[in-house]
Protein backbone atom coordinates (compact mmCIF):
# COMPACT_ATOMS: atom_id res chain seq x y z
CA UNK A 1 0.00 0.00 0.00
CA UNK A 2 1.03 3.72 -0.66
CA UNK A 3 0.01 6.50 1.19
CA UNK A 4 1.07 10.12 1.35
CA UNK A 5 1.52 12.81 4.11
CA UNK A 6 1.30 16.41 3.39
CA UNK A 7 3.07 18.34 5.77
CA UNK A 8 2.13 21.94 6.49
CA UNK A 9 4.06 24.90 8.89
CA UNK A 10 6.37 23.17 11.02
CA UNK A 11 7.04 19.92 8.78
CA UNK A 12 9.74 20.35 6.91
CA UNK A 13 11.68 16.95 7.12
CA UNK A 14 10.86 13.60 6.45
CA UNK A 15 13.50 12.39 9.66
CA UNK A 16 10.68 10.29 10.70
CA UNK A 17 10.38 7.58 7.91
CA UNK A 18 14.03 6.43 8.76
CA UNK A 19 15.77 6.60 5.71
CA UNK A 20 14.64 8.00 2.61
CA UNK A 21 14.81 7.92 -0.99
CA UNK A 22 14.28 11.38 -2.86
CA UNK A 23 11.77 11.33 -5.37
CA UNK A 24 11.36 13.67 -8.32
CA UNK A 25 8.05 13.76 -10.51
CA UNK A 26 7.11 15.26 -13.51
CA UNK A 27 3.99 16.71 -14.24
CA UNK A 28 2.26 18.46 -16.39
CA UNK A 29 1.82 21.11 -13.81
CA UNK A 30 5.41 20.79 -13.16
CA UNK A 31 7.75 18.40 -10.95
CA UNK A 32 7.69 17.72 -7.03
CA UNK A 33 10.27 16.68 -5.06
CA UNK A 34 9.24 14.48 -2.32
CA UNK A 35 10.63 11.72 0.01
CA UNK A 36 10.31 7.91 0.13
CA UNK A 37 10.50 6.19 3.01
CA UNK A 38 8.76 2.49 4.70
CA UNK A 39 6.37 2.55 8.01
CA UNK A 40 6.41 -1.90 7.92
CA UNK A 41 4.71 -2.99 4.90
CA UNK A 42 3.43 0.75 3.73
CA UNK A 43 5.00 2.96 1.23
CA UNK A 44 4.87 6.46 2.53
CA UNK A 45 5.20 9.57 0.48
CA UNK A 46 6.15 12.64 2.46
CA UNK A 47 5.52 16.13 0.76
CA UNK A 48 6.23 19.53 2.31
CA UNK A 49 3.90 21.91 1.45
CA UNK A 50 5.95 25.58 1.96
CA UNK A 51 9.00 23.48 0.55
CA UNK A 52 12.46 23.98 2.91
CA UNK A 53 12.61 26.49 5.06
CA UNK A 54 8.75 27.66 4.16
CA UNK A 55 10.04 29.03 0.84
CA UNK A 56 6.33 28.84 -0.80
CA UNK A 57 3.45 30.85 0.72
CA UNK A 58 0.11 29.51 0.94
CA UNK A 59 -1.23 30.80 -2.63
CA UNK A 60 1.64 30.13 -4.56
CA UNK A 61 1.61 26.37 -3.45
CA UNK A 62 2.08 24.39 -6.56
CA UNK A 63 -1.36 22.03 -5.84
CA UNK A 64 -1.84 20.65 -8.43
CA UNK A 65 1.22 19.29 -9.23
CA UNK A 66 1.28 18.18 -6.26
CA UNK A 67 -1.88 15.87 -5.89
CA UNK A 68 -0.83 15.40 -9.81
CA UNK A 69 2.31 13.68 -8.59
CA UNK A 70 0.79 11.73 -5.43
CA UNK A 71 -2.01 10.29 -8.41
CA UNK A 72 1.13 9.16 -10.93
CA UNK A 73 2.65 6.97 -7.63
CA UNK A 74 -0.44 5.81 -6.90
CA UNK A 75 -1.09 6.81 -3.56
CA UNK A 76 -4.29 5.64 -2.02
CA UNK A 77 -4.81 8.18 1.06
CA UNK A 78 -3.20 11.25 1.97
CA UNK A 79 -2.71 12.66 6.19
CA UNK A 80 -2.63 16.38 5.07
CA UNK A 81 -1.53 18.72 8.39
CA UNK A 82 -2.59 22.12 8.29
CA UNK A 83 -1.95 24.66 11.09
CA UNK A 84 -5.14 27.09 11.78
CA UNK A 85 -6.79 29.62 13.71
CA UNK A 86 -9.60 28.94 15.98
CA UNK A 87 -13.22 29.62 15.63
CA UNK A 88 -14.53 28.06 18.73
CA UNK A 89 -13.87 28.26 22.44
CA UNK A 90 -13.08 24.08 22.40
CA UNK A 91 -10.92 24.65 19.90
CA UNK A 92 -8.12 25.57 22.47
CA UNK A 93 -4.32 26.25 21.02
CA UNK A 94 -2.38 22.48 20.76
CA UNK A 95 -5.56 20.82 20.06
CA UNK A 96 -6.10 18.87 17.11
CA UNK A 97 -9.32 19.00 14.60
CA UNK A 98 -10.21 16.18 11.92
CA UNK A 99 -11.84 18.42 9.35
CA UNK A 100 -15.04 16.61 7.79
CA UNK A 101 -16.41 20.17 5.82
CA UNK A 102 -14.49 23.02 4.48
CA UNK A 103 -16.13 26.72 3.49
CA UNK A 104 -13.58 27.73 0.72
CA UNK A 105 -12.73 31.52 0.19
CA UNK A 106 -10.07 31.08 -1.31
CA UNK A 107 -9.59 33.37 -4.86
CA UNK A 108 -6.60 33.25 -7.47
CA UNK A 109 -5.71 29.57 -7.73
CA UNK A 110 -6.34 27.31 -10.14
CA UNK A 111 -8.60 25.02 -8.43
CA UNK A 112 -9.40 21.75 -11.01
CA UNK A 113 -7.75 19.87 -13.04
CA UNK A 114 -10.80 19.49 -15.20
CA UNK A 115 -10.47 22.54 -16.72
CA UNK A 116 -11.17 22.13 -20.40
CA UNK A 117 -8.57 21.34 -22.80
CA UNK A 118 -7.36 17.83 -23.35
CA UNK A 119 -9.70 16.44 -20.29
CA UNK A 120 -13.04 16.15 -20.22
CA UNK A 121 -15.63 18.48 -18.33
CA UNK A 122 -16.01 17.01 -15.20
CA UNK A 123 -18.32 18.36 -11.88
CA UNK A 124 -17.01 16.25 -8.96
CA UNK A 125 -19.18 15.69 -5.91
CA UNK A 126 -17.93 17.51 -3.00
CA UNK A 127 -20.38 16.81 -1.08
CA UNK A 128 -18.20 14.88 1.96
CA UNK A 129 -15.53 15.98 0.93
CA UNK A 130 -12.91 14.52 3.70
CA UNK A 131 -12.68 10.40 4.01
CA UNK A 132 -15.04 9.64 6.58
CA UNK A 133 -13.00 6.32 7.24
CA UNK A 134 -9.32 8.04 7.43
CA UNK A 135 -11.11 10.70 9.51
CA UNK A 136 -12.55 7.91 11.98
CA UNK A 137 -9.35 5.70 11.89
CA UNK A 138 -6.91 8.97 12.79
CA UNK A 139 -9.66 9.23 15.93
CA UNK A 140 -9.86 5.62 17.23
CA UNK A 141 -6.10 5.75 17.11
CA UNK A 142 -5.96 8.93 18.92
CA UNK A 143 -8.49 7.44 21.91
CA UNK A 144 -6.52 4.62 22.17
CA UNK A 145 -3.27 6.80 22.78
CA UNK A 146 -5.35 8.90 25.19
CA UNK A 147 -4.37 12.06 22.73
CA UNK A 148 -7.41 13.89 22.98
CA UNK A 149 -8.92 14.90 19.30
CA UNK A 150 -11.97 16.63 18.30
CA UNK A 151 -13.59 14.75 15.19
CA UNK A 152 -14.92 16.89 13.21
CA UNK A 153 -14.86 20.70 12.32
CA UNK A 154 -15.40 22.97 8.98
CA UNK A 155 -12.40 24.06 8.10
CA UNK A 156 -12.26 27.88 6.55
CA UNK A 157 -9.70 28.32 3.89
CA UNK A 158 -8.63 32.25 2.93
CA UNK A 159 -6.51 33.71 0.10
CA UNK A 160 -3.90 34.64 2.78
CA UNK A 161 -1.23 35.40 2.58
CA UNK A 162 -2.13 37.74 5.34
CA UNK A 163 -4.32 37.15 8.45
CA UNK A 164 -7.77 37.55 8.83
CA UNK A 165 -9.32 40.84 10.18
CA UNK A 166 -12.11 40.87 13.41
CA UNK A 167 -15.07 41.51 11.05
CA UNK A 168 -14.01 38.13 8.35
CA UNK A 169 -13.25 36.25 12.02
CA UNK A 170 -17.14 37.21 13.33
CA UNK A 171 -18.46 36.20 9.76
CA UNK A 172 -16.65 32.73 9.49
CA UNK A 173 -17.86 32.17 12.88
CA UNK A 174 -21.67 33.18 12.17
CA UNK A 175 -20.94 30.70 8.85
CA UNK A 176 -20.12 27.82 11.01
CA UNK A 177 -16.62 27.80 10.75
CA UNK A 178 -14.80 25.85 13.32
CA UNK A 179 -10.91 26.23 11.89
CA UNK A 180 -9.47 28.85 9.99
CA UNK A 181 -6.23 28.62 7.24
CA UNK A 182 -4.65 29.35 4.30
CA UNK A 183 -3.86 25.35 2.49
CA UNK A 184 -6.37 23.45 2.90
CA UNK A 185 -8.13 24.54 -0.40
CA UNK A 186 -7.50 23.49 -3.16
CA UNK A 187 -6.22 20.49 -2.09
CA UNK A 188 -8.97 18.18 -0.94
CA UNK A 189 -10.77 19.29 -3.67
CA UNK A 190 -7.74 18.23 -6.09
CA UNK A 191 -7.71 15.24 -4.32
CA UNK A 192 -11.27 14.26 -4.25
CA UNK A 193 -11.00 15.34 -8.65
CA UNK A 194 -7.88 12.41 -8.78
CA UNK A 195 -9.92 9.89 -6.45
CA UNK A 196 -7.35 10.10 -3.02
CA UNK A 197 -9.11 9.49 0.09
CA UNK A 198 -7.87 12.87 1.74
CA UNK A 199 -7.59 13.17 5.48
CA UNK A 200 -7.36 16.41 6.96
CA UNK A 201 -5.60 17.32 10.54
CA UNK A 202 -5.60 20.79 11.43
CA UNK A 203 -3.34 21.65 14.41
CA UNK A 204 -4.87 24.88 16.14
CA UNK A 205 -2.04 27.46 17.05
CA UNK A 206 -3.81 30.60 17.90
CA UNK A 207 -7.39 31.85 18.04
CA UNK A 208 -9.07 33.84 15.54
CA UNK A 209 -7.90 37.56 15.14
CA UNK A 210 -9.57 39.59 17.39
CA UNK A 211 -10.50 36.56 19.44
CA UNK A 212 -7.86 37.06 21.68
CA UNK A 213 -6.49 40.92 22.26
CA UNK A 214 -3.08 40.19 20.87
CA UNK A 215 -1.75 40.83 17.35
CA UNK A 216 -1.59 37.45 15.27
CA UNK A 217 2.34 36.81 14.45
CA UNK A 218 3.82 33.88 12.11
CA UNK A 219 6.25 33.15 14.32
CA UNK A 220 3.75 32.07 17.20
CA UNK A 221 2.19 29.39 14.38
CA UNK A 222 5.45 28.43 13.93
CA UNK A 223 5.78 27.70 17.64
CA UNK A 224 3.32 26.30 18.57
CA UNK A 225 3.88 24.02 15.82
CA UNK A 226 7.26 23.11 16.93
CA UNK A 227 5.58 22.11 20.14
CA UNK A 228 2.69 20.13 19.27
CA UNK A 229 4.08 19.15 15.40
CA UNK A 230 5.74 15.60 16.82
CA UNK A 231 2.47 14.72 19.06
CA UNK A 232 0.58 14.77 15.45
CA UNK A 233 3.19 13.05 13.80
CA UNK A 234 3.46 10.04 16.46
CA UNK A 235 -0.63 9.94 15.92
CA UNK A 236 -0.53 9.83 11.84
CA UNK A 237 2.13 7.19 11.63
CA UNK A 238 0.60 4.93 14.29
CA UNK A 239 -2.80 5.30 12.54
CA UNK A 240 -0.75 4.31 9.35
CA UNK A 241 0.70 1.23 11.12
CA UNK A 242 -3.41 -0.09 12.00
CA UNK A 243 -4.61 0.77 8.65
CA UNK A 244 -6.26 -2.79 6.30
CA UNK A 245 -4.68 -2.63 2.34
CA UNK A 246 -8.16 -1.61 1.58
CA UNK A 247 -11.22 -0.04 3.40
CA UNK A 248 -14.56 1.22 1.51
CA UNK A 249 -15.19 4.65 2.18
CA UNK A 250 -17.86 6.16 -0.59
CA UNK A 251 -15.12 8.32 -1.31
CA UNK A 252 -16.30 8.62 -5.09
CA UNK A 253 -13.42 7.41 -8.01
CA UNK A 254 -14.73 8.81 -11.40
CA UNK A 255 -13.09 6.82 -14.40
CA UNK A 256 -12.10 10.10 -15.39
CA UNK A 257 -9.31 10.31 -12.32
CA UNK A 258 -7.05 7.96 -14.40
CA UNK A 259 -6.76 10.65 -16.56
CA UNK A 260 -5.00 12.90 -14.11
CA UNK A 261 -1.22 12.45 -13.15
N1 LIG B 1 -5.54 32.33 10.15
C1 LIG B 1 -5.15 31.80 8.96
N2 LIG B 1 -4.20 30.87 8.87
C2 LIG B 1 -3.64 30.44 10.01
C3 LIG B 1 -3.99 30.95 11.27
C4 LIG B 1 -5.00 31.95 11.34
O1 LIG B 1 -5.38 32.44 12.42
N3 LIG B 1 -3.23 30.32 12.21
C5 LIG B 1 -2.44 29.44 11.51
N4 LIG B 1 -2.68 29.51 10.20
Amino acid sequence: MKLALIGGTGFYAADFLGSVQIVEVETRYGSVQLSSGRRGEVTVYFLSRHGKGHRLPPHQVNYRANIAALKRLEVQGIFATNAVGSLKAEFKPGSLVLIDQFLDFTKNRPSTFFQGEDLPVVHTDMSHPYCPYLRQSIFTQGQAMGMPVHDHGTYVCTEGPRFESAAEITMFQTLGGGVVGMTGLPEVALAREAGICYAGVSLVTNFGAGISPEPLTHEEVVEMMQKNGERCLTLLLATIEQLPNAWSCGCEKRPEADQIG
